[in-house]
This record gives C-alpha cells, structure tokens and sequence, in this order.
C-alpha cells in the first residue's frame, strides 16, 4: 500500500491597487458584499482616498475568500480575535470547495492591497510603499532588534538605507499579522538577517516559537512597493506561492515565486 502524498500547499497571493477598480462599481459591490460591520467602518473614513481603499481592500477579501472556498461573497461569515485579526467562519460541513482550514491575511499601504490566502496553515502578509520619508522611517528602526538597527546603521542614508528598513518592516509586520499578535508581540523579541538583495538567510523568534516552522518572502510586486510573507508550515513541506495581480474577477494566470525553506540563526555557542 503506497502512502497518501499530501498536496503541495500552496499560497495565493493577490496584488491590487485601488484604481483597478472603478469607484462605482466598488461601491455597488460594497453595498451587496460588505456586512453591516463593514459597511459601518467604510462610512467612518474622513478622507474619500481612506474610504476608498477600505472598499476596495474588503470587496476584494469576499470575492478572493468567495473563489478559494465556495461561499458566495455576501454570505461569508468574516469574525476577528481579541486582537482584531479577522477570520473566515467555517460551516459546520467544511468548505463547499472541500477542506475545512483556510487562513487569510490583508495588507493595505497607500493605494495598494495585499491579501494572502492558505488551507491549513497561518500566513501574514504585509505590504509597504518606499516613499515615505525618511523621518517615518527612522522611528521605525527604533523598534527594532540591536542587530537589525546596526545593519540598518551601515547602509548609506537615502535609498539604500529605506529599503533595509522597509524589509525588516513588512517581514516584522507579516511574522506578527500571522500570529494574529498585532502591538502585542515586541518588535525587538524576535530578529531577521537578510541576504543584501532580497531573502531571509535567518530567523531569531520570539521566546515562544521556532524559527522550523516559519517560512519567509519578499517580493517586489511593483516597483517602489515592497511587501513579504509569513507562512507556518511543516518542516518537510514544499510550498508553491501564486501571486496574482489585479482585481480577482477569476483566477487569472500567476506568476509562481519561489518559497525558500525555513531560516534559523546560529544559536549562542
Ligand atoms: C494593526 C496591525 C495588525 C497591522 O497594521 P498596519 O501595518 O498598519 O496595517 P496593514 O494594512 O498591514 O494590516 C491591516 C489589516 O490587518 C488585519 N489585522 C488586523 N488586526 C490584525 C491582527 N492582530 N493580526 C493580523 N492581522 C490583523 C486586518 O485585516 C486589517 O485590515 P482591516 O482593518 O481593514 O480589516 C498590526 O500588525 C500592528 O499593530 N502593527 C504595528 C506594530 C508596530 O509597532 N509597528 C511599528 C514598528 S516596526
């Protein structure tokens, strides 16, 4: 008898500005998708570009969560923990499309939206403009690890040092948005080490984990917009990541990006 071969898990991804929807019809799909929760937070943004992106962001989770699992965009059941990480309720029959599990995470920066979508594991995503002076960006860095602030340090002010910045940032922000901790978890417990172009070479976690069982990305998916991805998955795995751009009117075709194998740093010797 031959073993049951697990399918590979697989992380879609979906990258999509708000002007790749037109303004009305993302407020006649909010009327029909959104639920009054929702629809209550879209009316409390002061500035139009505000309410907008929250639109834009909210239609896009129904139509992304209504394509992987079945349930129609108007009936899904979207709670959030203590921590106000959202979640899809499950019915109590599993998933129209099959399986039972599946984790999603939203990330919206300035015009851009980032929604992650996986079965059976946690994923974080977190996505990020360039531009945003580095002033910000300096306070920034005071959050973070003394290792990281140093190799921040030794890039030259400008650029250079706003990317070394914005990369620990969104791998920071996805590792703490997929274990749904938000300000609770520290951002000087836990440490990455980057390769200088992009990729995580290691990963200190914070007390209460292991670096196993973390996968990490970064992408780029326009340029000036950086964003990265946490996964939780099996030390065996081989995750594939589809990141698709636009609105998700279907599955349009992905562009598959690599998802390297799980980082540790050294321990003290
Ligand atoms: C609030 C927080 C979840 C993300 O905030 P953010 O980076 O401003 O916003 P993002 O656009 O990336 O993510 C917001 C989305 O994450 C989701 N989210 C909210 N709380 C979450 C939590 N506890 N865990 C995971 N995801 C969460 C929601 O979908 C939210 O969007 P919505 O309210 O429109 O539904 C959280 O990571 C946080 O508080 N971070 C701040 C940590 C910090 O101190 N950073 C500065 C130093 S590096």
């Amino acid at each position: 008898m031959t073993a049951a071969v697990e399918p590979a898990t697989t992380v879609t991804l979906w990258f999509c500005p708000d002007d790749r929807l037109a303004p009305s019809l993302a407020t006649t799909l909010a009327a029909q998708w959104l639920d009054a929760q929702e629809r209550e937070s879209a009316g409390q943004f002061l500035f139009e570009r505000d309410r907008r992106q929250y639109v834009v962001s909210h239609v896009m989770v129904r139509r992304v969560l209504a394509l992987e699992s079945g349930i129609p965009e108007g009936e899904a059941v979207i709670w959030r923990s203590s921590r106000g990480r959202p979640f899809l309720q499950k019915p109590a029959g599993g998933l129209p499309r099959g399986g039972r599990e599946l984790d999603f995470n939203l990330s919206h920066a300035g015009g851009h939206n980032l929604l992650g979508v996986v079965r059976r594991h946690r994923i974080g995503v977190d996505v990020e403009r360039l531009d945003r002076g580095e002033q910000e960006l300096a306070g920034v860095v005071q959050a973070f690890a003394p290792e990281e602030r140093e190799w921040v340090a030794q890039a030259p002010p400008g650029r250079a040092r706003d990317v070394r910045v914005l990369r620990l940032w969104t791998l920071k922000e996805a590792y703490s948005k997929a274990r749904g901790l938000g300000l609770g978890l520290s951002f000087d417990s836990f440490s990455f080490q980057l390769d200088e172009d992009r990729g995580v070479r290691g990963f200190r976690p914070p007390d209460d984990d292991l670096s196993q069982r973390w996968r990490f990305v970064e992408l780029e998916p326009v340029p000036g917009v950086l964003a990265a991805v946490a996964l939780m998955a099996g030390e065996d795995e081989t995750p594939v990541l589809e990141l698709h751009h636009g609105f998700p009117w279907a599955r349009s075709s992905a562009r598959r990006v690599a998802v390297p194998p799980a980082a540790a740093l050294p321990g003290p010797v």
